[in-house]
């Protein structure tokens, strides 16, 4: 019996929440442990492994987590032999508490060693006692050691757990250095350190060669990235760009999350002059009051980033730029609230991720402010923000009514569900984005899925354009 239990595949549940870089590590897990012989499943109840790759960022993401837990303890009591694992950043910030809060669970593996995820599951099955791997240790002196790490932290890619066949994650950097006073993630992500670039060149080869069309690099503060190659020449987010650009299949490429001051004009000039990237920028502004963002520790003021703007529009006309603001932080009256308002109204983003102060433990805020805003304070702010910034990407959008756009055709569109549609014929609703990351419904055939195509827009809400497809030909990448 113990011979057809071991050589039966392992079925693994993963559910992901959080950022991108998330996404991506699950990724990266489940290829590893494919490898090992476990295969998908998207049932719970069918699984012998269930991983949650965990967020910190704020109180409400550990929160479902801990209900998740909850949830599944039943699970457990019944099939003691299932295997329960929490990854990410939530393992890495509060280790011994979620050992406390369910003490079923056999390991926590911090994202610096999602490497070991299928070693920690075996070890702890043999010893039947949990497994915890939480160091952040990756950098070393030779520049050999450092790809090797970053090779073990980013292994093999795996197609199958992408949404789709054509677009991926890179991670061009990891960890964060900008200690913003709010933020858990410098100390769970650990210290920044930029990927070589020609690691992250063979990967983006390598991901062409599966059949991958749009890239996305990743990285906290994506436009800090620095590589010291070993003449001493230093490659920048710009240069790097350069170097992806040349990828044969490669045909559109985006970079979040951009850091204000270090959008340089040198990544400016390779946004526009580079056909192939993405004209949309996801710049951060957090507050638009110079006190709030000194307590914030963001090392900019509302006026240099409103430059930072300038620099922008003049540069590449057609650039869209999104923002993300937290409202409610320690010490936010209504006038320094006011001023995010006003900046809001003044950079007409073309969305902006609105989020309620969440005090972390350990940071600096959580240190050295009150967390002095009232919840519904909090709430009310977060929603007049939104229905400001909602009003304006609705007025955006509108005068886009008549323009014809290239699309990447992502899928199904999501409000649609099944692309088999109305006829059975693979007829119906479709989704993708423009140049500048907006989100396009249309009417088409499946087929089109991957594919570039033009799209009129006919009709506007704050979030989607719909359009009508010109043709179905598909027109040359970059075009
Ligand atoms: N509370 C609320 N929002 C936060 N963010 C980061 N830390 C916190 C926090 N403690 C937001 C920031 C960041 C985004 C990813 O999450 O706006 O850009
Ligand atoms: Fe957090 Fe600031 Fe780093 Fe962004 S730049 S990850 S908000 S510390």
């Amino acid at each position: 019996m113990a011979d057809t239990e071991t050589q039966r595949h392992k079925k693994l549940y993963i559910e992901t929440v959080g950022c991108q870089m998330n996404v991506l590590d699950s990724e990266l897990v489940v290829g590893k442990l494919r490898g090992e012989g476990y295969e998908l499943t998207d049932d719970i109840r069918q699984a012998d492994t269930i991983l949650y790759n965990t967020c910190s960022v704020r109180q409400h993401a550990e929160d479902k987590i801990y209900s998740a837990l909850g949830r599944i303890r039943r699970l457990k009591e019944r099939r003691p032999e299932l295997s329960i694992g929490v990854l990410g950043c939530m393992a890495q910030k509060d280790q011994d508490l979620i050992l406390k809060r369910a003490p079923f669970v056999d390991v926590i593996v911090g994202p610096g060693q999602l490497g070991r995820v299928t070693e920690l599951l075996d070890k702890a099955k043999a010893e039947q006692k949990p497994q915890m791997a939480v160091s952040l240790e990756r950098t070393a002196g030779s520049r050999d050691h450092v790809t090797a790490s970053f090779a073990e932290y980013d292994p093999l890619r795996e197609p199958a757990m992408r949404p789709n066949a054509f677009q991926a994650f890179v991670r061009i950097m990891m960890g964060c250095d900008k200690f913003c006073t709010y933020c858990v993630v410098p100390s769970v992500r650990g210290p920044e350190q930029s990927r070589p670039a020609e690691v992250i060149v063979a990967e983006a080869r390598q991901l062409a060669d599966q059949g991958v069309k749009e890239i996305t690099l990743l990285g906290q503060t994506v436009n800090s990235y620095k590589f010291q190659e070993t003449d001493g020449r230093v490659t920048r987010l710009s240069d790097l760009l350069l170097r992806l650009h040349d990828i044969d299949g490669i045909a559109r490429i985006k970079f979040i999350t951009n850091f204000p001051n270090d959008m340089t004009d040198d990544l400016l000039q390779a946004v526009r002059d580079l056909p192939k990237v993405s004209r949309y920028l996801h710049v951060p502004a957090q507050s638009g009051c110079d006190e709030i963002l000194k307590r914030m520790k963001r090392m900019y003021t509302a006026a240099l980033y409103d430059d930072m703007l300038a620099r922008i529009h003049a540069t590449i006309p057609d650039a869209s730029v999104s923002s993300d603001f937290i409202v409610g932080f320690c010490g936010e009256t209504e006038e320094s609230f006011e001023k995010s308002v006003r900046l809001v109204e003044r950079a007409r983003f073309k969305n902006s991720f609105i989020f309620k102060y969440s005090p972390r433990q350990g940071t600096k805020a959580d240190l050295l402010f009150n967390d002095d805003v009232p919840e519904e304070v909090k709430k009310r702010r977060n929603n007049d923000l939104l229905a400001l910034q909602s009003t304006i990407s609705r007025e955006d959008n509108r005068r886009l009514l008549g323009k014809t756009f290239e699309v990447l055709v992502e899928g199904p569109s999501k409000s649609a569900g099944s692309v088999e549609g109305q006829d059975g014929r693979g007829l119906g609703q479709l989704a993708g984005r423009t140049w500048c990351d907006r989100i396009v419904v249309f009417d088409g055939h499946e087929r089109l899925i991957g594919r570039f195509v033009p799209v009129t827009i006919e009709d506007a809400s704050s979030v989607t354009l719909f359009g009508r497809v010109l043709t179905t030909e598909t027109i040359s990448p970059g075009a």
